[in-house]
């Protein structure tokens, strides 16, 4: 844990994009606060949050940034300085996993370079309603030079060892 007057020795800026409705907000709001929110309202503008935790003896601060993505009004200012990114589709909607290709682009015509990207499977405790075979997403993954975590906001499932994972290998 992070004693308030612990001395930070890392800031790392990480990004959150995808549709509108597959999870970012709740992705963040689990890791950050441990909390779920079940009528969760669509994010209006950019929002952050942070949360401070120890890797390899260091102390990181994690700068979560948050976005609609229905407005897809994403600036160049929202990637500026970001190393890592997560890419979050429902994988119980097809057309969500559909448009990574384009947030992928969008990602990669604005970030750094080195930028660290994590591909999301949100929502899989919806299992029955799986309209996204992992397959096809790790396939898409390893053509992309992506890391793929499938995840549950709802259960807190691989939520954390998916930011651990973006953070320590940002690291
Ligand atoms: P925008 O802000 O519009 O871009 O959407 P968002 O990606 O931030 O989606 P948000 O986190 O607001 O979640 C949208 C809806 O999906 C809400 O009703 C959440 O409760 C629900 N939801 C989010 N994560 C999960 C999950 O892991 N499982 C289930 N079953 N529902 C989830
Ligand atoms: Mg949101």
């Amino acid at each position: 844990y992070a004693d308030y007057n612990q001395k930070i020795d890392y800031v790392f800026k990480i990004v959150l994009i995808g549709d509108s409705a597959v999870g970012k907000s709740q992705l963040l709001a689990r890791f950050a606060r441990n909390e779920f929110t079940v009528d969760s309202k669509a994010t209006i503008g950019v929002e952050f949050q942070t949360k401070t935790l120890a890797i390899h003896n260091k102390t990181v601060k994690a700068q979560i940034w948050d976005t609609a993505g229905q407005e897809r009004a994403v600036t160049s200012a929202y990637y500026r300085g970001a190393v890592g990114a997560m890419l979050v589709y429902d994988m119980t909607k097809r057309q969500s996993f559909d448009h990574m290709a384009r947030w992928l682009e969008e990602l990669r015509g604005h970030a750094d370079k080195s930028i660290i990207i994590m591909l999301i499977g949100n929502k899989c405790d919806l299992g029955s309603l799986r309209a996204v075979p992992a397959e096809d997403a790790k396939e898409f993954a390893q053509r992309e030079n992506l890391f793929f975590m499938e995840t549950s906001a709802l259960e807190a499932t691989n939520v954390e060892a998916a930011f651990l994972t973006m953070l320590t290998e940002i690291y």
